[in-house]
């Protein structure tokens, strides 16, 4: 018997790889950069599974081309960069990779926090750049991380993991969610609010919701300008969650303190982006998952959720429910 034919649209880590000789017949895209678009169509157009990431639009026109199309594995806990809608009327399973990141990506919140608190970036180009002539009362001043108020936007498993952080610096918990948590607020001292209130409330807001039709430009220029002074806007999650140019106002313009931006709504974010230019305002080019561990961890996923739903087996990590049918 023929095994199923994969292709898997980037190199990812052989604790994932490692997993489909003998299993499946696959064949890797090996360059840095995204798989061309006219090769992943003709690649996909005879595969039964796709390991794909972030970087791949996986959409209608491509489902239209696969008519053996079993599977879709995103290397990924975001999935935006599918229609699952398309893929469900399909029947083709969409699989995702969370967990394995949150620890990752929580710290990486972190890390943008207090880099952007602290003026990390701006201090160390200061530095470099022969500037320090002298220790000085007010030199480089930023704001107090411990004991403010944090606003998580999006209270699903990294939000929670960011608050848990929280708690160790003594920080004051607001959060939004779609539903109601009840039980976050028991287990991490958190309270609920609307979105408008934790804008007006929050040192820190930090974003943890996923990209959707909903979530869109969720935060522009009237959330922003709701935002205090002193407070610093955090996106881990996606960048078209917030509206680019009303984000370049309220930094050039001091509406808000600054912000520490590790997602953008184009990447690579081309280097004429007038955000760049700011020095309030600190930047990292998509790595809330990179560490060695986090990546491992999805590399493996993907892989076992790819082979649980060509072998007919339910994935453990299925986005798609619906599409199931055993
Ligand atoms: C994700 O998994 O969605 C991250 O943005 C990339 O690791």
């Amino acid at each position: 018997m023929s095994l199923p034919r994969v292709y898997v649209t980037r190199r990812i880590q052989d604790a994932g790889l490692s997993l489909l000789p003998g299993r499946v017949a696959f064949e890797v895209w090996e360059k840095s950069a995204p798989v061309d678009r006219d090769v992943l169509l003709e690649k996909a157009s005879k595969a039964e599974g796709l390991l794909c990431t972030l970087s791949d639009r996986i959409d209608e026109e491509l489902f239209s081309r696969c008519p053996g199309l079993k599977v879709v594995s995103n290397y990924a806990v975001g999935f935006d960069n599918i229609d699952v809608e398309a893929a469900t009327r399909r029947g083709i399973l969409v699989t995702n990779t969370p967990d394995v990141l949150t620890n990752a990506t929580a710290d990486m919140a972190f890390t943008l926090m207090l880099a952007s608190a602290r003026r990390v970036v701006e201090a160390n180009e200061f530095l470099r750049s022969g500037d320090w002539v002298t220790w000085h009362p007010d030199l480089l001043l930023g704001q107090d991380v411990s004991e403010s108020v944090l606003g998580i936007v999006g209270m699903g498993k990294i939000g929670q993991a960011v608050a848990r952080r929280a708690a160790g610096f003594s920080m004051k918990i607001l959060f939004f969610n779609r539903s109601p948590r009840p039980e976050m607020e028991r287990e991490l001292a958190a309270r609920q609010v609307s979105l408008d209130e934790l804008l007006r409330e929050s040192d820190f807001v930090s974003l943890h919701c996923p990209l959707s039709a909903e979530t869109k430009g969720l935060i522009g220029e009237r959330e922003l300008r709701m935002m205090k002074k002193s407070s610093i806007l955090i996106n881990t999650s996606r960048g078209a969650v917030v509206d680019r140019e009303a984000l370049y106002r309220a930094c050039s313009e001091q509406w808000i303190w600054g912000a520490g931006i590790d997602v953008f709504e184009k990447e690579p974010v081309p280097l004429d982006e007038p955000l760049l230019k700011l020095k309030n305002v600190t930047t990292t080019p998509h790595l809330g998952s990179a560490t060695i561990k986090a990546r491992e961890g999805m590399a493996r996923k993907a892989a076992e959720n790819l082979l649980a739903a060509l072998e007919g087996r339910k994935p453990a990590d299925l986005v798609n429910p619906q599409a199931w049918k055993k």
